[in-house]
């Protein structure tokens, strides 16, 4: 179901004191005030198995990441199983410093979000054109092809649990922000090869966030176009300060 969603991806960041005390920090901010969104919290994986219920009633918790594999010989990795044991209900997919510094392309990214869905957790599923890309006009059907390719083995029903984040790489952690007409054209151009593939009304009901520099003062204008339904956060979700002003752009 289509919805607004303002997600933290914390990546490799916050001791485990430093990250319970953002944790309370984003809570304590939400005192009071009811978000127009949901607010989901990635942090690093080891951090999900120790947070309290009690943060459940405002946030959701997802993680960064998943392996492929359900259980076994894969030292260093944590599967969907283990992720779905504790608070978190998400997992990122696929984010773009997985794919260029592990190598992760759609055939292991496809088998991710299999077993992320197994495990009953819904794939925050990222995609997005490096600045090349973006320069030499191929965006579009580059991102296309992310999605088609790790995606469209889904049944109806499961594509519908997928959550879809455009991050066009030359965005993320430069201060650079797509402007919210580039966001715009491509999110709509996701939405309609979706619709291509699983009709319309999967397709108007999929939750399509935007990622790569997004602030508290570029969000509004984001989160204002149509097919923007809310942003994946990497460096202002790192203070509740910052983090709270995004979760505001849809007030
Ligand atoms: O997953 C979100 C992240 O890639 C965006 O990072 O620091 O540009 O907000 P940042």
């Amino acid at each position: 179901m289509r919805k607004h969603i303002v997600a933290a991806n914390w990546k490799m960041n916050k001791t485990f004191q430093e990250g319970m005390a953002l944790i309370e920090d984003v809570y304590k901010t939400l005192d009071g005030y009811k978000p127009n969104c949901e607010v989901l919290i990635c942090p690093p994986s080891y951090f999900l198995g120790a947070i309290d219920k009690k943060y459940c009633d405002k946030l959701t918790f997802g993680a960064q990441d998943c392996s492929e594999h359900t259980s076994g010989a894969y030292t260093g990795e944590i599967s969907a199983p283990m992720i779905a044991s504790t608070v978190a209900k998400a997992v990122i997919i696929g984010h773009s410093e997985r794919r260029a510094y592990h190598n992760e392309g759609s055939e292991m990214l496809a088998k991710k979000v299999d077993q992320a869905l197994e495990a009953g957790l819904r794939p925050v599923f990222c995609v997005g054109e490096k600045l090349d890309q973006r320069e030499d006009g191929t965006y579009m059907e580059v991102v296309a092809k992310q999605v088609k390719d790790a995606l469209f083995h889904l049944s109806d029903k499961d594509f519908a649990k997928i959550i879809l984040a455009y991050e066009p790489v030359w965005a993320i952690g430069t201060g650079k922000t797509a402007s919210a007409d580039q966001a715009q054209e491509m999110h709509a151009n996701i939405r309609k090869v979706v619709a291509e593939k699983y009709g319309q009304e999967i397709a108007d009901n999929c939750t399509i966030l935007y990622g790569g520099s997004c602030k508290g003062e570029n969000a509004p204008e984001l989160f204002a176009k149509p097919d923007v339904d809310g942003g994946l956060i990497g460096g202002a979700s790192l203070e509740a300060s910052k983090f709270l002003p995004i979760i505001k752009a849809f007030d």
